[in-house]
């Protein structure tokens, strides 16, 4: 089987676990040397970058908060730096701060901004410098941001929502220069913060069609498909992968 992304650069933001870490992997098997970031933990970082060496590709691991417009920029041109090109950015870093709207702070306000919006955007401005013909930006939104379903999301899903409008505006912007820019909804995904087996789970998957949480690799799936040649005549679109949660 041809390897879809051979010779292709990948960078992931927060791809030291849950569906960043599955995406990192994938897209390696597919053919992409690949670089991710990281906030904390260091070691389950080193341990995807290991994965992706295991599929026989150079690997890079970046601590950079997405919340610091500096450290981000210096991991895309890191990544572009030490792996050689820049030809695919996902932009799945997420902040997940919930509570009632009475309860949340300027504080919780501004990272949500700041890592779901600001960094996104950021990390798209800096990686198109890098960016040949035929790159790929691929945020990572929510389903939260179209189907409300439970009280306590305004911050979640406002800024899931903005990644609709930078989504098309950017694919009507770097379509000239052959950049697709596509938006992925996951629906409940089973990772660290949503996990399958967590006290409201049969709740939350109750809303899917499915009935069943999805695997990070699921979500990975159709990230690899939109990086590949499949994708080329896919941009400014919100493509769901949320088992039916939005129907
Ligand atoms: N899981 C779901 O049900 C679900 C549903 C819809 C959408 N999503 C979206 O999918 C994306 C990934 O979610 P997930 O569930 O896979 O998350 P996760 O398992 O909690 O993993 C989060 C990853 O992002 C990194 N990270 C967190 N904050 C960061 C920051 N400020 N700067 C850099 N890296 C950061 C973490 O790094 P460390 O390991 O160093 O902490 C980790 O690699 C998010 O955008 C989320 O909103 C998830």
């Amino acid at each position: 089987m041809n390897n879809t992304l051979d010779g292709k650069v990948a960078l992931v933001t927060g791809g030291s676990r849950g569906i960043g870490a599955a995406v990192a992997v994938r897209l390696a098997r597919l053919g992409a040397d690949v670089a991710l970031t990281f906030q904390q933990d260091k070691m389950r970082a080193d341990a995807v970058a290991d994965e992706v060496r295991l599929a026989g590709r150079r690997a890079a691991a970046v601590r950079a908060d997405s919340a610091d417009p500096a450290a981000l920029i210096g991991a895309v041109d890191r990544a572009a730096a030490e792996l050689g090109r820049l030809d695919i950015v996902v932009n799945n870093a997420g902040a997940y701060l919930t509570g009632p709207l009475d309860g949340l702070t300027l504080a919780e306000f501004e990272q949500t901004v700041a890592v779901n919006i600001r960094a996104p955007f950021i990390a798209t401005q800096a990686a198109v410098r890098h960016m040949p013909a035929g790159g790929r930006i691929i945020n990572i939104g929510s389903n939260m941001a179209e189907r409300a379903v439970f009280p306590g999301f305004a911050l979640y899903a406002m800024s899931k929502t903005a990644l609709v409008g930078l989504t098309k505006a950017l694919g009507r912007e770097l379509g000239p220069r052959a950049i697709t820019v596509n938006l992925v909804n996951p629906g409940p995904t089973d990772t660290d913060s949503n996990p399958a087996g967590g006290p409201n789970a049969g709740l939350i998957a109750g809303f899917t069609a499915l009935g069943h949480y999805a695997s990070p690799d699921d979500v990975a799936a159709t990230v690899a498909f939109l990086a590949g040649d499949g994708g080329r005549y896919i941009t400014g679109a919100t493509v769901n992968v949320d088992g039916g949660f939005t129907i």
